[in-house]
């Protein structure tokens, strides 16, 4: 180590040597918590500030520490201010840049508080801010879908179960399906949030301070709900990044349920959508081919969401109270799943956005595989058969169907009655997509009037969520 350049410790009194150089890599966290910084500058503002009402501090120490910290705010923004080799953290590396500006009055500023309520008051405050972003994110994507839903109002699809045609559905039913999950995991994230508007600082190390600060004002300058009830608590709480890892997760797997529809559909078998080409790739050997990488990223990163959300879990899984160094691998898998979410979010979005839905194709199928066959047992069944008839005659209809290849409304009145007494010509009225879909307007189903008006509720929750990532 040069004399010239002593490296910043937090530590060291106590100690003769400095630490082994395979210690000093284990620990270094400032590589990933070096994005920390502008949190932990806004913390340290207010911590300064807390310091110069509990008189620690005289007005003119506390203007001079703050006007530092704003420099190196600036400084660390526009790369003036970098960590340095040896800075173990972001803590660390931004006191060795409040010390370059001030001097030893940047050593005050370490009274009453210590990392471990440092490092949970920064990667709440990390989390809180971004969560905004990724909402702002999932509200474009739900625009997106909405959009095409707005653009398939009237396109009625094959609806499936087991990946088998069921019943016909309006396609716009199906996107608002993959627009509900997208609404409860913002309302998930906006009930995290409530969770997580706790400040740990004033916790110190895990017992408070015996300095006379003040967490609540320090909790309200930051923009937090309120102070944390329990200083041990406070220091090794991590619920708040296990449980955004949980939301994050969860919007993987319905990124991935809606990628993995995208990829079937594009597919020719299929030729429900085509994908725009600014959101497929080719192949640089087949030159016909048209790939949905897009929609398989989208489905193979849920495995990376899953793996941060269970990395955290088995690291917090058997820690005893108060902090332990442990959870210093709390940070990575929350950068990775936010990194991720962001990267994910815009591409699945512009893909839905520009995706071209084939109308046609998908009203020429939407009866296909018999689809309509439960109208007709319903149709039965309120002539007065008991469903289990009903069901069985229909049965037989299917298969009569399926041995002469024709569909449902192309048996005569004549082979009707052969396959079952029940099968009266009336049978043909219900015979028809559009009555099928008319039929079910029962709340939630997929009668056109009751699409619209799930269509219209879905625009006012989108516009909650853009409002929330801004004000909320
Ligand atoms: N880098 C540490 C972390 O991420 C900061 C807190 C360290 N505290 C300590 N007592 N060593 O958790």
């Amino acid at each position: 180590m040069s004399e010239a350049a002593p490296p910043t410790r937090l530590w060291g009194g106590r100690f003769s040597g400095g630490p082994a150089d395979a210690l000093a890599r284990l620990s270094m966290s400032v590589h990933f918590d070096w994005r920390l910084a502008p949190y932990d500058l806004l913390a340290s503002r207010a911590h300064a500030r807390v310091l110069r009402r509990a008189g620690l501090l005289d007005e003119a120490e506390c203007d001079r520490v703050l006007a530092a910290l704003d420099e190196l705010d600036r400084d660390a923004r526009h790369g003036a201010f970098r960590p340095q080799a040896d800075d173990e953290d972001v803590h660390t590396a931004l006191e060795r840049g409040l010390l370059e500006r001030v001097g030893s009055l940047g050593g005050k500023l370490r009274a009453g508080r210590s990392r471990n309520d440092q490092i949970a008051t920064d990667l709440r405050l990390y989390l809180r801010d971004h969560v905004r972003q990724i909402v702002a994110r999932l509200a474009e994507l739900e625009t997106a879908l909405l959009s095409q839903a707005e653009r398939t109002i009237d396109t009625p699809a094959p609806g499936m179960t087991h990946m088998q045609h069921a019943q016909p559905v309006l396609f716009a039913h199906q996107l608002l399906a993959h627009v509900q999950a997208f609404i409860r995991d913002v309302s998930r994230l906006v009930d995290w949030d409530v969770r997580a508007a706790v400040s740990p600082l004033g916790a110190g190390a895990l017992a408070g301070s015996s300095l006379p600060l003040d967490p609540e004002a320090v909790a309200n300058e930051l923009g937090f709900a309120r102070a944390a009830a329990n200083s041990i608590d406070a220091v090794s709480d991590r619920d708040f990044a296990a449980e955004f890892l949980f939301c994050a997760a969860m919007i993987g797997v319905h990124l991935s349920r809606l990628g993995e529809e995208i990829v079937l559909w594009a597919t020719s078998e299929f030729r429900w959508v085509e994908l725009d080409d600014a959101f497929s790739t080719g192949s640089s050997i087949m030159p016909q081919k048209k790939n949905p990488d897009v929609a398989e990223l989208a489905r193979g990163k849920a495995g990376r969401l899953i793996g941060d959300l269970t990395s955290l879990l088995v690291v917090l899984k058997g820690l005893p109270l108060a902090y332990d160094r442990d959870l210093q691998e709390d940070k990575e898998p929350v950068f990775d799943a936010v990194d991720t979410l962001l990267l994910v979010l815009p591409a699945v979005a512009g893909m839905v956005a520009t995706m071209h839905v084939d109308v046609e194709r998908l009203e020429a199928t939407a009866a296909d595989g018999y689809a309509l066959a439960t109208d007709v047992a319903e149709h039965l069944v309120r002539r007065g058969v008991p469903f289990r008839d009903a069901h069985e005659a229909v049965g037989h209809l299917v298969v009569w169907c399926a041995v002469n290849d024709c569909n449902l409304e192309d048996v005569s009145d004549e082979d009707l009655a052969t396959v079952s007494e029940h099968l009266t010509p009336d049978v043909r009225e219900v015979l028809s997509v559009a009555g099928a879909l008319a039929a079910r307007s029962a709340p939630g189903g997929t009668a056109p009037e009751r699409v619209r008006e799930q269509l219209v509720e879905a625009h006012t929750s989108v516009a909650a969520h853009e409002k929330w990532a801004t004000n909320g």
